[in-house]
């Protein structure tokens, strides 16, 4: 099984290219069904979601086809709309957000049978909100079989109060609703960068779709959506993990290809720690010299402080000068990681959704398993703190949405592989001594 070894202490110097953001990716790749045209899309993530995501779509029966590793086309004319387009529970295992395929199937088709989505890695993640926004169109919806039917007649716009600020629902509902007949308004919509984007693809399809960005979204129906070419905006998450990733290592990066006013709770709680972040038309330099001061940061719906940044500033706080104290409020199970941080030496207490944490001079490498996604690219960044040797199993999970993670970090100075046994770590080790 592979894993990441890693030898510390090293201040990590150079240069950054942030690839297309996942989270975007992943609800235009399935808004791209909603025609039967051709979509060409840039800056797609090669990772394994969005490569999971497409064979999905393939498997529907629509043509996908890289153009280049970043760059996709997909038709979905080739789809028979035999009644029977349904997501097969492989797919929705490996990837959640396969359930974007429930609206854009349900708006174009009135059809989707998708099965239930995994998820627990960070809290139970109910899809409440989802049925609610497609029973309000019209829909019904039944759960048999651990797996989700949705058919209409036809559907038809309505107006849908979220009780939850909701990244996938809020998309999964625009997708339903751009075709169905009339208006549809969903108010406290999530207001994410990545809503905007899969709302200006839709809009760049021939959707009329006004408000994104704000809570409150209204959609006009249309007839039928045009093929487009569009290219998926930047990052943030990936963006702010390595700026995590330098304040942490007391070194200076220049992440290039992010868009600043995304980062912006990041860079303000870095700034406030202590770090120093420079901000370009598009890039941010992170620069870190001597240890951090402790900070307070509360987990919110964008434009709050990100969730999916939670992991990777605990690490940074857990070396820094003082007491500091995480609240995460979106989900239930988001601290798993807070156990392997302590091999590394770091004091952190966990009460409820609360993380206590009091700032270590230093971490000592470990061997460390990684929980989810973004826990384990903080781990990384903490064992790229630490002094000695670190490994990081279950790197699986990393690669679900970081692109060539390694790679980038070698580039920047920083000592990791991929490796396979416990011979290859002894050879890591014995090279980089
Ligand atoms: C998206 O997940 C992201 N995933 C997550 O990123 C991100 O953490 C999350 O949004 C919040 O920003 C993708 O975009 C693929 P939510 P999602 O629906 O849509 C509750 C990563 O690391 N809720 O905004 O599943 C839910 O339980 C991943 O890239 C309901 O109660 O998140 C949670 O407490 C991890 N009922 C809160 O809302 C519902 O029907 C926010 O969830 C839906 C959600």
């Amino acid at each position: 099984m592979e894993k990441y070894v890693i030898k510390g202490g090293r201040r990590l110097e150079g240069e950054v290219t942030i690839a297309g953001a996942k989270n975007a990716a992943l609800g235009i790749l399935a808004a791209a069904i909603l025609t039967d045209d051709e979509c060409i899309i840039e800056n797609v993530p090669y990772v394994e979601d969005t490569k999971v995501l497409l064979k999905a779509i393939e498997n529907l029966g629509a043509t996908v086809k890289y153009i280049d590793t970043h760059t996709v086309s997909i038709c979905a004319g080739t789809i028979r709309d035999d009644g029977y387009l349904e997501v097969e529970d492989e797919y929705i295992r490996k990837i959640r957000a396969s359930y974007y395929l429930l609206g854009s199937l349900l708006g174009k088709y009135n059809y989707a049978k998708v099965a239930l989505p995994g998820g627990c890695e960070i809290g139970l993640r109910p899809i409440d909100q989802h049925i609610k926004g497609f029973k309000a169109l019209g829909a019904d919806v039944d759960i048999v079989d651990s797996s989700v039917y949705a058919r209409a007649q036809k559907l038809a716009g309505n107006h849908v109060y979220m009780d939850v600020v909701t990244v996938g629902a809020t998309i999964n509902i625009m997708l339903a609703a751009v075709l169905a007949e009339g208006k549809t308004t969903i108010e406290n919509a999530a207001k994410e960068p990545h809503i905007v984007d899969v709302a200006n693809f839709l809009n760049s399809m021939g959707a009329n779709i006004k408000g994104a960005g704000t809570d409150v979204i209204r959609i006009r129906g249309v007839q039928k959506l045009k093929g487009t070419e569009y290219s998926i905006i930047p990052d943030q998450i990936e963006a702010g993990t390595f700026m995590a990733m330098a304040a942490a290592t007391n070194g200076n990066v220049l992440i290039r290809n992010v868009i600043p006013k995304h980062l912006e709770a990041i860079s303000s709680k870095l700034t406030e720690m202590g770090a120093t972040v420079i901000e370009y038309d598009d890039a941010v330099r992170v620069m870190a010299d001597g240890r951090l001061k402790s900070t307070q940061i509360k987990t919110l719906p964008y434009p709050g402080f990100p969730t999916d940044m939670q992991p990777q500033m605990a690490v940074t706080l857990a070396l820094s000068q003082g007491t500091s104290v995480i609240i995460e409020s979106i989900f239930e199970n988001r601290f798993k990681y807070v156990g392997e941080l302590a091999r590394m030496g770091a004091k952190i207490r966990v009460e409820g959704n609360s993380a206590i944490i009091t700032g270590v001079e230093q971490y000592t490498g470990a061997n460390m398993v990684a929980p989810d996604l973004r826990a384990g690219a903080a781990l990384v960044i903490a064992a790229l703190a630490a002094t000695g040797f670190s490994t990081l199993d279950d790197i699986k999970y990393i690669l679900r949405g970081y692109e060539n993670f390694d790679g980038k970090i070698r580039d920047l100075g920083g000592l990791i592989e991929v490796v396979d046994t416990d011979k290859d770590v002894q050879k890591f080790k014995l090279r980089v001594g």
